[in-house]
């Protein structure tokens, strides 16, 4: 039986694994630039962020209808069930289906429609978070919360996510005041491939309860230490880590130096179909390569529903 978890960073569109990519190009007359599956597999050598992200968002072309989000988030939840996962919190990236002329009904209602019944149909809670992609403009990301008001009983929070360097948290002030607002829980990416100063900038300026990557907040000794004393949750990614070259190998990971300084740790997968493993995979590749102790892995599990946007009883009810 795998470890009982909660996965608190994941995004649906990285979940696209290349099998259903070119279904679904079929099915919407969608020619990929790729012969087959494995010639887009080889295309998974990534030397940064960025090069990811360009496959990431050149792949999305594939989904267009609300059955393509509904089959997209089905697979992932089976396969998420299957790894222990009892409870997912996903985000979704609306402006790069808006960009493309999907409108936010078919994304939200498509993904809900799967999500909607996941309990019953893969005994998965889950909860969505709409992320603005920060290399938009802080308008954009404001007209992206406007259009997803009429959907708002569907969404827990907002993140924030794409291309880090050079788009600070303080660009998008307003839009998280205008969320939290509304009554909408807040997370970011920060000290992923951005300075330490990012993470302080999300807490401070976006007011965020949990804190997606952190990895480079172990670059500055006073965050680490406040991360510590107001128990920051900081969602990790090693696989993605690995695959995005933010760190060289998987044993060079911080995930050790992190725990022993008292972090609050969470493992998650990020775009496992692209950085070769969901949340039970990463679990099984930490304690291979980093060697943690059958303790430590219980303490992420641990954390991860501590960290969850679930109420006492959820929480509970999900360990
Ligand atoms: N980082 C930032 N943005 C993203 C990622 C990521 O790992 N995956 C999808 N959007
Ligand atoms: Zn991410």
């Amino acid at each position: 039986m795998p470890l009982p978890k909660a996965e608190l960073h994941l995004h649906i569109e990285g979940t696209l694994e290349p099998e259903l990519a070119f279904e679904l190009a079929a099915r919407n007359g969608v020619t990929l630039p790729y012969a087959d599956t494995g010639a887009l597999r080889e295309a998974y050598a990534f030397d940064d962020l960025q090069s990811f992200l360009d496959l990431y968002y050149a792949l999305m072309a594939v989904l267009r209808t609300e059955q393509d989000f509904e089959d997209l988030a089905d697979a992932y939840l089976a396969r998420a069930a299957a790894q222990g996962v009892r409870h997912a919190e996903i985000f979704f990236d609306p402006q790069a289906h808006l960009a493309r002329g999907v409108p936010m009904d078919t994304v939200v209602e498509g993904l809900w429609r799967a999500l909607g019944r996941s309990e019953r149909s893969h005994r998965v809670s889950t909860r969505l978070i709409l992320c603005f992609l920060r290399d938009e403009s802080a308008e954009s990301a404001m007209e992206t919360l406007t259009a997803a008001r009429p959907h708002l009983d569907r969404i827990t929070g907002v993140g924030l996510d794409s291309a880090e360097v050079g788009h600070p948290p303080a660009k998008f002030r307003a839009v998280y005041e205008a969320a939290a607002a509304l009554g909408l829980r807040r997370v970011a990416h920060a000290g992923e491939e951005g300075p330490p100063a990012y993470v302080t900038e999300a807490l401070d300026v976006l007011g965020v309860e949990r804190v997606d990557h952190g990895l480079r907040s172990m670059e500055d000794p006073a965050l680490v230490a406040r991360l510590v004393r107001e128990r920051v949750p900081l969602t990790l990614c090693p696989l993605s880590n690995v695959r995005l070259r933010t760190v060289d190998t998987l044993a060079d990971h911080p995930l050790p130096a992190m725990l022993e300084a008292g972090l609050m740790c969470t493992l998650n997968s990020d775009d496992p179909a692209y950085f070769g493993g969901y949340a039970g995979d990463t679990f099984d590749a930490v304690r291979a390569v980093l060697g943690l102790t059958d303790d430590r892995l219980r303490e992420l599990a641990r954390n991860s529903f501590l960290a969850a946007f679930l109420d006492d009883d959820e929480e509970r009810r999900a360990r």
